[in-house]
């Protein structure tokens, strides 16, 4: 197969969520119908469960399932499909956010008596940042749900996405007929415990006036549908794939994924119309990625999974060229040669080691500490990706040393978990001490628990009062350096060097904003 063949048929996508909307169900049956797993049950779910917030073993076994999981390639009908997963805790979110600068599309699910939930709604953000193409997936039809239009109302203003529905329910919860198929002109029968590899049973109904349609569903169901089918078709305009595919238009799909019902339409339509590997964006130029030359970048880093190894697993996503085991890459961020002799890929649950991968593909890679998120590898070429963000903390909180002897080990442990994007690292200005933000609250028990386990060293938190805290640039030198003098107090420093105002609350930030026009704030920063 060519390159450009094998960039054809890969899609690489996530599958986003809140907590409950039935991700990881639908995760399972996809792969189900790719034949990568046999039996139901085989996806664990990686969210922790509330109340198990201080169950470090729970952590630590979230982390082995999560390495496990974090990508899930299988076959289906010749097409290469990557499922990239991500955390199920809102707390672990800027994890999610970075894997999803590694997908080509995401499919977004959502619980239909629910609706739009806040985890749904921040995700979203994240994709229309970057005009990623998104299908959704209104799931648990079975249950009593919200009225189908309702629901696409919501999602168009809840999601600022304009939505094309390709399938439409036929009531739900215990009268749940099926769903008729608009781009196919057919309806999926409902019945639950459906054979996972059948198709459902399907009748075709290119003309939903016919008598037989009462006949199949009921006269007051069969009335209610060719009503819905009216105002959908005279509502909502044909679906347009380029809109989808800019990121502006959402296909809607309607399904109850534990029974396995209206997975096949989605998957087959998503073969059909997601994306292949597209062009990605560096410091310098854009990157094709039926390039010959080898481009990637890591956007997620595993650490210290055998606490006897102080090996990690970097992720890296192959953006162009053909990625050979053996061969000698630059990191561009080092300038160093490298080659990895045990490359990994994953299948299912299955990690084994592969010779070559391709644009689209994730290769697991070897790493004695050296990388970090955002890291380029290239053969030769000093680039570096554009987009992948870290965002603003929101939670704040000294570092101090519990440990006086152990000082190295906290700076090393430190240093290492920053890397991985745990959290971020800044220092005051003000005092040079150390203040850990995260993107939510529950990271710092995992970094003091990690840093005992791991670095064998002892870390004591102390509070301190931050609203926000936000990069800071102007093109006005003078205003810049008045500003920081003045705010001297709530000043700080990143990791990289770069200059971090903290303000302490939104009232500050916003006077901030209004007295200092000519500086800009940032709320995400790029690696
Ligand atoms: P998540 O990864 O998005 O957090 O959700 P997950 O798939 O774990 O699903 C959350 C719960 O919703 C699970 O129940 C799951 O069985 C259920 N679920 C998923 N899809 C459907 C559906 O189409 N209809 C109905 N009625 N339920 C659905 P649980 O009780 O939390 O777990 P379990 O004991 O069933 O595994």
């Amino acid at each position: 197969m060519t390159l450009r063949e094998e960039i054809e048929r890969r899609r690489t996508f996530a599958i986003i969520a809140h907590p409950d909307a039935g991700k990881t169900t639908l995760t399972e049956k996809l792969l189900l119908f790719g034949g990568a797993i046999h039996v139901a049950g085989a996806v664990k779910s990686n969210k922790i469960k509330r109340g198990a917030t201080s169950d470090f073993m729970e952590i630590e076994r979230q982390r082995g399932i999560s390495v496990a999981t974090s990508v899930m390639g299988f076959e289906y009908e010749g097409v290469k499909i990557n499922i990239l997963d991500t955390p199920g805790h809102e707390d672990f979110a800027e994890d999610t956010y970075r894997t999803l600068t590694a997908v080509d599309s995401v499919i977004i699910v959502i619980d239909g008596a629910k609706g739009v939930e806040t985890q749904t709604r921040r995700l979203m953000n994240v994709c229309r940042m970057r005009n990623t193409p998104v299908i959704v997936f209104i799931n648990k039809l079975d249950r009593p749900s919200k009225d189908p239009f309702d629901l696409l109302d919501e999602v168009e203003r809840e999601l600022q996405i304009k939505v094309r529905p390709l399938a439409f329910p036929i009531s739900s919860g215990p009268t749940f007929k099926g769903v008729y198929n608009l781009y196919e002109h057919n309806i999926s029968l409902f019945t639950t415990d459906e054979r996972l590899t059948s198709n459902a049973q399907t009748a075709d109904f290119e003309d939903i006036s016919s008598p037989e349609l009462d006949a199949l569903i009921g006269e007051r169901y069969a009335a209610q549908l060719r009503s819905d089918v009216e105002l959908v078709e005279g509502v909502y305009e044909e679906f347009d794939r380029e809109a989808y595919l800019a990121g502006q238009l959402a296909p809607v799909f309607f399904g109850s994924a534990v029974n396995n019902f209206g997975v096949r339409e989605l998957l087959e339509c998503f073969v059909r119309i997601a994306p292949s590997p597209r062009r990605s964006t560096t410091e310098t130029r854009t990157i094709e990625p039926d390039e010959q030359k080898l481009t990637g970048f890591i956007f997620k880093i595993h650490a210290n999974m055998d606490p006897n190894h102080r090996d990690r697993l970097a992720f890296m996503k192959i953006c162009s060229g053909i990625f050979e085991r053996g061969k000698n890459y630059l990191h561009v961020p080092s300038g160093k040669q490298l080659k990895f002799s045990s490359p990994t890929a994953f299948m299912a649950e299955k990690k084994s080691i592969i010779d070559f991968a391709y644009p689209g593909d994730i290769v697991g890679l070897h790493d004695t500490g050296n990388f970090r998120i955002g890291d380029t590898f290239t053969e030769g070429e000093k680039l570096r990706f554009t987009g992948i963000p870290s965002f603003s903390p929101e939670w704040f909180r000294y570092i101090e040393n519990a440990d006086p002897m152990k000082f190295k080990q906290l700076a090393k442990g430190i240093d290492q978990l920053m890397d991985e994007g745990v959290a971020q690292l800044f220092t005051s200005s003000l005092n040079g001490r150390k203040i850990i933000g995260t993107v939510g609250q529950l990271q710092f028990e995992v970094i003091e628990y990690r840093l005992e386990h791991e670095y064998g060293a002892k870390c004591r938190w102390e509070p301190i009062s931050i609203h926000k805290a936000c990069w800071i640039e102007s093109d006005d030198e003078a205003e810049l350096a008045d500003f920081k003098r003045r705010k001297h107090t709530n000043m700080a420093v990143d990791k990289h060097g770069r200059d971090v105002f903290l303000a302490d609350t939104s009232y500050a930030l916003a006077l901030a904003q209004e007295k200092f026009p000519k500086i800009r704030f940032h709320f995400t920063s790029e690696w």
